[in-house]
């Protein structure tokens, strides 16, 4: 009989990867996703621990979850992810209805864990080993996944950014092998995938004998079936020659770039960690479009940083015009258990990063909103990945990574159409197919 499974997933797209292949690993022992954790067998919270916010919604949801469970069916509920790995054993105190805490680097041990599990009720079955090598030699084939998927090619971190939990909670840098990377993108394009997205915490420090990830997403590109590549998250000191060319010259590579700064002013780039200065940053921005022209470059910021002056605050501003970003994240500053940023003098009170966060959002909703308006009129091609919110509509995505709502019949998706964009919304475009 099928078994019901309910995964709940919490941060980056590397998280949500991860549930996809925890799906593909318990899919031979007859669980089968379902939308609602109500009458589920298999309850998993994939969780995030980069913003202590993130870390705290998993505690309140597991209390909703301790009521479900007294109610009634013996449902296991599991929890994963980087909470996990970073607060292991104590979650089973803090949380006894949890039956099971494992880490990102052991879901492929699932079908023995949740079967230890079942057999322990009430123990806490706990895995936390952190060696990703052997995951992805033990992981299945990926199963069917939509018209856009994701591909991981590089897990974990080497550089410790001084505010960041990643080194900690998905360990030391690994890269798998480019063979293993264009079996999975051939598996993928033969089911109906034509847009990979190579995934990875530091995407771009890939590397593997004399190959770059330039070479590699080169190589993804030109496999049958695969029309559009894209790479995420990648950080500037790792941008190379090759990855720039492959921007110039391979069409397939989408003119989207998530590449994080984080801060404009060098002060606090230094304290971050980041191994790079804001004019280090300017120039790679300029160097990118200079490649390709029509390239998009989005950002993540962090405000509040310990020891962020006004000054500082202002340079960030300033960089935001300067580099041209065409939309960003914000965050505040969040001192996380472990990182040298927590405990740096220079804490700034938390009104100084609400008001800065508003500035700062307030600047970014209008330069995005502008971007958004500037498509008004323009025709681009839009992939079909997903059906609309109404009936006759679908919704995909433009070559900038916008999602696109369009009056289309249901036989074009999964298929890549010229559409107009007709009108902007805050974080959505609207347009009609253009006559073929
Ligand atoms: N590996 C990626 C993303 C890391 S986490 C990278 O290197 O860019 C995603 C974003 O969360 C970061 O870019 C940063 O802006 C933010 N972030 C990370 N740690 C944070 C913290 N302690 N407080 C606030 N924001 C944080
Ligand atoms: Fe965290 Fe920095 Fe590594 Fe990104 S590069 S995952 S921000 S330590
Ligand atoms: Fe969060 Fe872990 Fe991703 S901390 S951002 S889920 S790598």
């Amino acid at each position: 009989m099928a078994k019901k499974l309910y995964i709940k997933t919490y941060g980056c797209q590397m998280n949500a990867y991860d549930s996809e292949r925890m799906a593909d690993v318990l899919a031979p022992l007859g669980y089968v996703s379902v939308e609602e954790p109500d009458g589920a067998d298999l309850v998993i919270l994939n969780t995030c621990h980069i913003r202590e916010k993130a870390a705290e919604k998993v505690f309140s949801e597991l209390g909703r979850l301790k009521r479900l469970k007294a109610g009634g069916r013996s449902m296991i509920l599991a929890v994963g992810g980087c909470v996990a790995q970073a607060e292991g054993e104590d979650i089973l105190k803090r949380a006894p209805q949890v039956d099971l805490v494992f880490g990102p680097q052991t879901y492929h041990r699932l079908p023995e864990l949740v079967a230890r599990a079942e057999r322990e009720r009430g123990i806490g079955v706990l895995d936390i080993d952190i060696a990703p090598e052997p995951k992805f030699d033990h992981l299945p084939e990926t199963g069917v996944r939509g018209p856009a998927a994701f591909i991981a090619v590089q897990e974990g971190c080497d550089r410790f950014c001084t505010y960041c939990v990643v080194p900690y909670t998905r360990g030391g840098e690994y890269c798998r092998p480019p063979d293993e990377v264009l079996k999975e993108t051939r598996h993928l394009a033969e089911t109906g995938t034509c847009e990979i997205t190579l995934l990875g915490q530091n995407v771009n420090a890939w590397k593997s004998g004399d190959w770059g990830l330039g070479r590699l997403i080169r190589a993804v590109a030109a496999t049958p079936g695969v029309r559009r590549v894209r790479y995420t998250t990648s950080h500037p000191a790792h941008v190379d020659e090759e990855l720039i060319r492959a921007h110039a010259e391979e069409e397939k590579l989408m003119p989207y770039l998530h590449l994080p700064v984080q801060s404009g002013s060098d002060r606090i780039l230094k304290a971050m960690n980041r191994g790079h200065d804001a004019d280090d940053y300017r120039l790679l921005a300029h160097r990118l479009k200079q490649a390709r022209p029509d390239l998009a470059l989005s950002s993540d910021f962090i405000v509040g940083f310990p020891g962020e002056t006004e000054a500082d605050f202002q340079a960030t501003l300033d960089l935001i015009d300067e580099a041209g970003f065409v939309l960003a994240y914000s965050f505040k500053f969040s001192p996380r258990p472990g990182t040298g940023a927590a405990l740096l003098s220079g804490q700034v009170p938390e009104e100084v990063k609400s008001e800065r966060l508003a500035r700062l959002q307030a600047k970014l909703i209008s330069i995005q909103h502008r971007w958004y308006e500037e498509m008004v009129g323009q025709s681009m091609d839009v992939l079909f990945d997903r059906p609309g919110r109404h009936a006759g509509q679908l919704l995909g995505r433009s070559p900038f990574m916008q999602p696109v709502h369009v009056k289309a019949p249901a036989e074009l998706m999964g298929s890549i159409a010229s559409v107009r964009i007709t009108k902007g919304h805050a974080n959505s475009l609207a347009g009609i197919l253009a006559a073929a």
